[in-house]
């Protein structure tokens, strides 16, 4: 059975009081939809975490910074509602836009230090829109915990420095990314990938592992990035934004994989950009 679908904050409302004045706890899944096998995994993470679940699902336009890429940016509620059947979530969360901005709407929610870099420096504004859109879902729902693919990592480690920085009783959990047999990471994205664009994509995380283990036999960061670029290029991406190795937690650059590090790159194939990111 589907589950219900709530447009409106005061419905939502109703059943979360509900809920925690039984003394239940509630796992939040915020989505953009177009769901894949990576989301369905922060579904069964919720469900195992939490005795109630909701998936949210809002096409975000403030973390858009490019106009085309949120018009072509897939919509598929009613596909979404049949994939999360089997996984007896309690709510899909698809608000109206104005219960997410209404009429007036003029706070915005920044995390500084953590966005300056990568996807920040890439996406003007993305991150702004993604830390303002997360604290009125995490508010609204009021989840206990909220789950966050490390596809993602940027993105989680800023979800989570505000709601630390903002005093957001919720546990933002992040969970391993879920990759395709041929090793790309899921995203909603691949959808608009050709046949050739998903063979070109699948070359990415190759080339990752395979700087990771130069990492890993000593070899250091700089005398590897014009190499990954090279790789990447060879491989058919037509443009590579970054690929840069930076610590796990504070995510400033690193040059030796000497703590807990994380590889991050971003580039274009196919007319779509593509993020990944492995730990070291
Ligand atoms: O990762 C996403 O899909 C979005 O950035 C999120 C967290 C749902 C906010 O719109």
């Amino acid at each position: 059975m589907t589950a219900p679908i709530l447009r409106r904050l005061s419905e939502l409302r109703a059943l979360t009081t509900k809920w925690r004045r039984n003394g239940e706890t509630i796992g939040v899944v915020p989505t953009m939809g177009a769901l894949h096998q990576g989301h369905l995994s922060l579904v069964e993470a919720a469900k195992a975490g939490t005795d109630r679940v909701i998936v949210t699902i809002f096409v975000n336009p403030k973390q858009f910074n490019n106009p085309e890429d949120l018009a072509k940016y897939p919509r598929t509620e009613h596909e979404d509602a049949q994939k999360l059947a089997p996984y007896g979530v309690d709510v899909i969360y698809v608000p109206e836009p104005e219960q997410i901005y209404p009429q007036g709407f003029a706070t915005n929610v920044s995390v500084t230090g953590l966005t300056d870099v990568m996807e920040g420096e890439f996406r003007p504004g993305h991150f702004d829109g993604v830390a303002t859109v997360v604290a009125k879902l995490f508010l609204q729902t009021q989840a206990d915990r909220a789950y966050f693919g490390e596809k993602d990592y940027q993105q989680l480690m800023i979800v989570r420095r505000m709601a630390r920085d903002l005093d957001i009783p919720i546990e933002v959990i992040g969970c391993p990314t879920v990759r395709e047999p041929s090793g790309l990471a899921m995203s909603s994205r691949n959808l608009r990938l050709s046949p050739d664009g998903l063979a070109i994509a699948a070359n990415k995380h190759r080339i990752m592992q395979g700087i990771a283990q130069s990492l890993k036999a000593g070899t250091t960061f700089d005398t590897l990035a014009a190499k990954a670029e090279t790789d990447l290029l060879a491989a058919g991406f037509t443009q590579v934004e970054y690929v840069q190795l930076r610590c796990a937690e504070t995510l400033e650059p690193l040059i030796h994989a000497s703590r807990p590090a994380r590889l991050f790159a971003a580039a274009w194939a196919d007319g779509v950009r593509l993020i990944d990111n492995i730990p070291v």
